[in-house]
């Protein structure tokens, strides 16, 4: 079986991380996130996979190309012009001849797509719709289910007073060709206000398929550090460290000794990291980063050739690549997209998110 893959969105809530990179390609233990997502459907047995593909495309297919070094097989639909979720399928449709699954690009989950498959042909679905408990549905889009679970009412982003579920969609789906027919051709269109409601109006067959196995949408950067911490500690299973407290250093690294170092750790190679230096997992440093003298990093992510200065504090913060942050900065829940130099002593309030390029002081 087939699956196709959206990574073609904006990942608006995901900036300033996706500015320069694909929502898709943000480095989650140091690879890009879409790596996780393609190991996942090889270990489900599902090789064929397609790419939608529209805003920030080249750096996917640059650094995936066919997907040999996975062991799958990838091919690439490119939209010239966002043309939503059901529109990207529909842009695909030559690659899709029989049944096939259906991934947002920026969910990592640990479900059972066999049980899922069984599921959906037993109750001779037109469509199955995976579902995922969630504490907040109000960010999310509810599914409604009536006896059977079939799929009786989609609402989405609903305020306090509407939720009558926490089953939300956990953007996985079966889905059989014919349905192809009810996308228009060239047009932006969508699954989740446009496709499924009509579906249902029509009294067609679209079922549920609830799930409480692994699930998390990396669409914020709160969401984005809590998949890396997760996978840190050990609840990603074979995708993530298996005891939570490791350390794991790459090759070429220097380690001052009076460096401490607490796991769950991951540095990436080349890194320099100084003395006295504190790093307190769950934490995850790119490759060629300076962590200098005396600096304290706890509880962050952070990409390649990054340089924290001496004395710097950074705690559960998110620092993409280039970064320099000069001596004795105070960096606590900051989110600093690419290339931004801080002066020293530089302390942003925490919660600020701070556009590629900037100069703090
Ligand atoms: P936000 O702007 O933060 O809402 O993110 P997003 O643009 O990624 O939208 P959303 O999270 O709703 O999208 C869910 C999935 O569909 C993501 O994997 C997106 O990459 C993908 N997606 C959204 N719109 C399109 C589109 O027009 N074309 C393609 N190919 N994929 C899309």
């Amino acid at each position: 079986m087939k699956a196709i893959i959206l990574v073609g969105g904006q990942g608006t809530r995901l900036r300033p991380l996706s500015i320069n990179t694909p929502k898709s390609m943000v480095p989650v233990l140091n690879v890009p996130f879409l790596s996780h997502v393609l190991r996942y459907l090889s270990s489900c047995g599902i090789k064929d996979i397609i790419l939608t593909q529209g805003h920030l495309a080249a750096p996917i297919e640059q650094y995936f190309g066919n997907g040999q070094s996975l062991g799958v097989n990838l091919v690439y639909s490119v939209e010239h012009e966002a043309l939503g979720t059901a529109g990207a399928i529909k842009n695909a449709e030559r690659y899709l001849d029989d049944t096939f699954i259906t991934l947002n690009g920026d969910i990592f989950t640990h479900l059972d797509l066999s049980a899922m498959l069984r599921a959906h042909r037993d109750k001779k679905a037109l469509v199955s719709i995976a579902l995922t408990p969630v504490d907040d549905p109000t960010k999310y889009g509810l599914v409604e289910t009536a006896d059977g679970g079939r799929v009786s009412r989609f609402l989405e982003k609903p305020s306090p007073a509407q939720i009558t579920t926490n089953m939300i969609n956990a953007g996985t789906y079966i889905i059989e060709p014919e349905v192809l027919k009810y996308i228009p051709a060239g047009e932006n269109h969508s699954f989740e206000r446009q496709l499924f409601p009509r579906l249902l109006n029509e009294c067609q067959a679209v079922y549920a398929y609830p799930s409480s196995a692994y699930w998390i949408d990396i669409g914020s950067p709160e969401k984005y550090s809590q998949l890396n911490r997760d996978l840190l500690c050990g609840e990603g299973g074979d995708f993530g460290f298996s005891r939570g407290n490791e350390i794991v250093i790459g090759r070429g690294c220097q380690l001052h000794p009076t460096a401490r170092i607490s796991g769950p750790v991951l540095v990436g190679e080349n890194c320099i990291i100084g003395a006295n230096a504190c790093i307190a997992g769950p934490v995850v440093i790119g490759a060629e980063c300076r962590i200098e003298d005396e600096a304290t990093l706890t509880e962050s992510v952070i990409w390649q050739n990054v340089t924290i200065g001496a004395e710097c504090k950074v705690v559960s913060s998110i620092i993409a690549n280039h970064c320099h942050l000069k001596a004795g900065g105070k960096y606590e829940n900051v989110v600093l997209g690419d290339n931004v130099t801080a002066e020293c002593g530089c302390a942003p309030e925490p919660g600020s998110k701070i556009s590629p390029g900037i100069l703090m002081i």
